[in-house]
């Protein structure tokens, strides 16, 4: 098993063989998942803090649900209605918990490069669930997993990210991950919301779906991140629609055994069609959501494995 890593707040920092040996473990988890008696004690003793800077409700639930499982002490902050309304720092909210010793902390914050920050001056490990619009790893692996159980492998894939590229965390982390296992990546939206430069990741860009999706195994869409626009992005939600939104018109250009993807929370009727999104010959929404628990599992176990084998000094 390779996994060397203190965090997990990218997928920027991890290898091939680290990232298979993430997505091999949840595998293990996905069974133990479907079981009845769904236990195991690989966090006995060990305590995990949430903390949510932003709102969520799957991520921060797939968290819990997942150290819970593992027998971890697992405890939710409040992040909105904490001291930070106070004026006190990340920072210093981060070595207050920190003196608590915790474990493993889940963070989630609205700016870029936060949860990177707060790693360095606590001392346990810590998991990035989201930090603005640069990474949201458990996303990206889960999304691998989904894919790598639909399609029985992880490369040589064609894959299309379609929408709002520009605001999301999920498509950057996503196109690191997929690009790492040598997929080819495109990325299809209207030119306001790509990011600049973009081509450099060595990514097709498009902004027709119809050119973009052909011949495309997977078909992954994402919301308009509209609390992170500030101004006109697009013409309108109808518009939008019509051009970008998924619908089984436009899956039609792509293979015909496309697997279709959201990270949730979807728009039904902005980026995709609710026909499509139900329909289970196609859509692994809700596989995603599954595969979202094993992967947190395995990536908090790993974590922990490698947080009792070193002193904990050297970590922070
Ligand atoms: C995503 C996020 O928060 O970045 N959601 C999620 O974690 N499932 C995507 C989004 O908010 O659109």
């Amino acid at each position: 098993m390779t996994f060397a890593q203190s965090h997990l707040l990218g997928i920027e920092p991890l290898s091939p063989p680290e990232i298979t040996t993430i997505l091999d473990l949840a595998d293990q988890y996905v069974d133990l998942n479907r079981r009845d008696v769904k236990h195991s004690d690989a966090l006995a003793g060990l305590t995990q803090i949430n903390m949510f800077f932003e709102n969520s409700t799957r991520t921060q639930a797939s968290f819990e649900i997942a150290g819970k499982r593992l027998g971890a002490d697992v405890m939710n902050m409040a992040m909105q209605a904490s001291s930070i309304k106070k004026g006190e720092t990340l920072i210093d909210t981060a070595m207050t918990l920190n003196a608590m010793h915790p474990d493993l902390l889940v963070v989630r914050h609205p700016h870029s490069g936060a949860v990177d920050l707060l790693s360095q001056k606590v001392n346990c490990a810590v998991l990035n669930a989201g930090d603005g619009r640069h990474e949201h790893p458990t996303q990206a692996l889960l999304d691998a997993l989904t894919i790598r159980r639909a399609k029985g492998r992880l490369h040589r894939l064609n894959i299309a990210i379609c929408g709002d590229i520009a605001h999301s965390r999920v498509a950057r982390s996503n196109i690191l991950l997929l690009g790492k296992m040598e997929n080819r990546i495109r990325l299809i939206g209207p030119p306001t919301l790509m990011p600049s430069g973009i081509a450099d990741f060595g990514v097709e860009v498009y902004d027709d779906m119809e050119e973009g999706l052909r011949d495309v195994d997977v078909v992954m869409m994402l919301r308009l991140q509209r609390e992170r626009m500030d101004g006109g992005f697009i013409p309108s939600e109808r518009e939008y629609y019509f051009r970008y939104g998924l619908d089984a018109e436009k899956l039609a250009f792509a293979k015909e055994d496309a697997i279709v993807m959201h990270p949730g929370p979807m728009n039904r009727g902005v980026e995709i069609d609710g026909e499509i999104a139900d329909d289970i010959n196609r859509s692994v929404i809700q596989e995603q959501v599954e595969m979202g628990v094993a992967v947190r599992m395995a990536a908090m176990d790993l974590l922990a494995r490698n947080l009792r084998a070193k002193p904990r000094e050297v970590l922070a």
